[in-house]
């Protein structure tokens, strides 16, 4: 049976199940997760999942870090020789047209505490057999960001997963994790999952276009100011909202102003390029005040985290974004992702459509 196989933050499969369950039964594809909890993993199995896989974007899934379609499950691999299972299983599986199927090699592990122990070998394993992949013809001779991505993912030292993505329609780094470095100057950590947001859910012209210098915008829950902090470098006049204190070096650019002011009642008065907010709260009560500020049009666009709770939290993540879409009231651009620096939560951009 063909499978797709996700990525995801350890202890979310369940999410990630639920998801794509809902989302192949709404396309009319019969199929099913296996998930094993805590594995970093979730495979839908399906006999459609090629078609499935072309139903169901990428940027569509929230808790998928990355989406490939399944090739072949290799078990029993013998550590003597795991290259020539990989080259029958590619030769029975993948259609050979003019060139090499493949532009790159990928080796891989799920992101959990079993299968992290796996990085030393998917690294020796990838310098072997990507000359083996290249002599056989299934690899370009040079990496070719362009084409189809081959990936090795191994479950364990003599179990891999092989599979395949397309670059524009998946996550551009391995196992979906951007490795993002902390910046001496950034207030909090948090500051790295705005800039994730930002280099995820926006495209290069839309960051081009929509993060300028001048631009105008506003942090609810602002404090200490990491989301502030990396809205300022993209040049933007910053209004905090937060009863904590902001870092004070912050003020230095000479375009951060600070309110000690509810951030559920505060609205600008006049309209902002950005709103963005980081609030702890319940997550419906942040997704309603987010449509308000769409529907009244007190900002172009908007990224938000919703802290989610303990259980069931596909379900209100789905319902989040259903009452917000449907409070806003108006057709919206939506993304949300449950970003590599989220974790009991997600991350949404939105704008008017
Ligand atoms: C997770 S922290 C924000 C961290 C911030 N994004 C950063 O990068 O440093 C959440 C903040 O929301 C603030 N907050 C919670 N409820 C609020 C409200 N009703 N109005 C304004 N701020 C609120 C808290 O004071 C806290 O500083």
């Amino acid at each position: 049976m063909d499978a797709l196989f996700c990525h995801c933050r350890p202890g979310f499969e369940p999410e990630l199940a639920a998801e794509l369950a809902e989302r192949a039964a709404l396309l009319g594809h019969a199929g099913y997760p296996k998930a094993a909890r805590g594995s970093g993993h979730v495979e839908f199995i399906s006999d459609e999942a090629a078609q499935l896989a072309r139903r169901l974007p990428f940027a569509d899934l929230v808790f998928a870090r990355q989406k490939l379609l399944r090739l072949a499950d290799l078990r029993g691999l013998d550590p003597k020789d795991r290259i020539s299972p990989i080259l029958a299983a590619l030769e029975a599986n993948v259609p050979v047209r003019d060139g090499p199927p493949f532009g790159e090699l990928w080796v891989e592990h799920p992101d959990s505490d079993e299968a992290r122990p796996l990085s030393g070998l998917a690294r020796s394993f990838g310098n072997a057999l990507r000359p083996a992949l290249r002599k056989a013809g299934w690899l370009s001779p040079r990496d070719d960001a362009r084409r189809s991505r081959l990936h090795v993912v191994f479950l364990a030292g003599d179990h891999a997963v092989l599979g395949r993505s397309h670059p524009g329609d998946s996550a551009p780094w391995p196992q979906g994790i951007p490795r993002l470095r902390m910046h001496a100057d950034a207030p909090s950590r948090s500051a790295l999952k705005l800039e994730e947001a930002l280099m995820t859910l926006l495209d290069d012209d839309e960051r081009d276009a929509r993060l300028r210098d001048g631009l105008r915008g506003a942090d609810l829950g602002a404090a200490p100011g990491g989301w502030t902090w990396v809205m300022l470098r993209h040049g933007l006049h910053m209004t905090a909202i937060d009863n904590g204190p902001m870092r004070t070096h912050l003020f230095d650019t000479g375009r951060l102003e600070h309110l000690r002011v509810d951030g559920f009642r505060w609205q600008p008065e006049t309209p902002l390029d950005w709103m963005v907010c980081d609030m702890v709260e319940q997550p419906r009560r942040v997704a309603a005040r987010m449509a308000d500020w769409l529907r009244e049009g007190w900002c172009a666009q908007t990224v938000f985290n919703l802290k989610l709770p303990m259980k069931k939290r596909w379900d209100e993540t789905r319902q989040c974004l259903d009452l917000f879409q449907a409070q806003a009231g108006r057709p919206l651009v939506v993304r949300a992702r449950q970003l590599y620096h989220d974790r009991e939560e997600i991350t949404v951009y939105a704008r008017p459509a």
